[in-house]
């Protein structure tokens, strides 16, 4: 397998789904520099990847990549140091087709050179794109996607510097039926660290009823993924849309708190100067971050559900479980499960701490959370009394 070069789900920025294409060298480095002025860089997030649209149309005369001189006047490799000097890290998007999706020179034929040209630039993680994949005669698609991953993921071990590869080619087998999608996700799991299930978040110019539809989505698409997910090979459900976003402070902290729950990947696409203290509060909160961030790195399961709610629990290192209940639907609910059903040991109490609000309590065998609002989550940290 590719080398385990994150044993912890990976955390960080990226531009795509609010600046989309609109993405320069001033809204990398901003952006960047909020991450260390704000204190996420100090809670984790660390890694700050420049999405697709970052290239010059055609390759150079040598075949090599080339930066859009406009939007990356210094180059990758400045790009680069400035964010190495900042204490982050630098990742960069490509994809195995001929084209990325929005048409710059994809490394299909190039894998080679192009891994060498991103370890030159001291690039620490990739993000591999799964557009403009052309037929081969007498291959399957998923022999095809297989072998180009493959390629790449070769490639980027063989070029000489440790670099986290997050592979997107479940997301384009997403509709092509469960068998086919769990195979997809082995492969994957095996060509890199990382690897993109589900549907995109919805973009910035969205409503945020439908970044809110997106999440939920995602949510209940991920949470199958369970089984396939071990420590140090992480399913990706997508970005964290905390901040600028017009999502409601319960919104955001439910997909941060659905997220932490499933050990996914923490990767927030905002633009991180206009982070209001709410949305700070949600990205930072270092109690959940703990729960994301737990070294066992078991993706938390859903125990129970019904149309409008969902709990999920997920083993903790020292024995404590973490406990989710989430109020997808639109009126304030009370939501509750036993310890037993949330896979705790028997105990004749537990301690319960809420992890969003900080309160502390004692519960007996039943974890209750009280008046849910439409859309929230309560997570609590639960730990058997005796
Ligand atoms: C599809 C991916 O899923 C998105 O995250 C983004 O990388 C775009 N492609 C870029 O074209």
């Amino acid at each position: 397998p590719y080398p385990n070069l994150a044993p912890t789900p990976p955390m960080g920025w990226n531009n795509w789904s609010y600046y989309t294409c609109h993405v320069d060298e001033k809204v990398v480095l901003d952006n960047a520099r909020a991450l260390v002025r704000s204190g996420l860089a100090q809670r984790g997030y660390r890694t700050v990847t420049v999405d697709d649209c970052w290239m010059a149309k055609q390759r150079g005369p040598k075949g090599e990549l080339l930066p859009d001189p406009v939007k990356f006047p210094h180059g990758m490799a400045y790009l680069g140091q400035q964010l190495h000097a900042m204490g982050l890290k630098f990742g960069i998007y490509e994809d195995v087709g001929t084209l990325t999706c929005e048409k710059y020179p994809g490394s299909l034929g190039h894998f080679t050179e192009d891994a060498k040209l991103f370890a030159s630039w001291q690039v620490d993680y990739v993000k591999a794109d799964g557009c403009n994949v052309p037929t081969t005669p007498g291959h399957s698609k998923e022999e095809t996607y297989r072998d180009l991953y493959g390629q790449m993921s070769r490639a980027l071990r063989a070029g000489g510097r440790p670099i986290t590869f997050s592979v997107s080619a479940p997301a384009y087998f997403q509709f092509d039926g469960d068998g086919v999608w769990h195979r997809v996700i082995g492969w994957s799991s095996q060509l890199g660290n990382l690897w993109r299930g589900g549907r995109d978040v919805a973009l910035q110019q969205s409503t945020p009823a439908a970044k809110w539809a997106s999440i939920v989505y995602n949510f209940h698409y991920n949470a199958n993924l369970a089984d396939l997910q071990r420590p140090g090979r992480w399913n990706d459900p997508d970005f964290l849309l905390a901040g600028d976003s017009g999502l409601g402070r319960d919104e955001m902290q439910s997909q941060m708190s659905l997220w932490a729950m499933m050990a996914a990947p923490l990767i927030s696409s905002t633009d991180l100067g206009k982070l209001s203290p709410e949305a700070l509060a949600v990205l930072g909160n270092a109690h959940v971050i703990a729960v994301d961030q737990d070294p066992l790195g078991v993706q938390g399961r859903i125990v129970a559900q019904d149309d409008h709610s969902a709990v999920l629990a997920k083993p903790l290192q020292n024995g404590d479980r973490a406990v989710a209940l989430f109020n997808s639907g639109d009126t304030p609910r009370t939501l509750s499960v036993t310890a037993g059903a949330a896979g705790l040991p028997e105990a004749s109490s537990y301690r319960l701490h809420d992890l969003v609000t900080g309160h502390r309590r004692h519960s007996d065998g039943d974890i209750v959370a009280r008046d849910v609002p439409a859309h929230g989550t309560v997570l609590y940290r639960v730990t058997p009394a005796d």
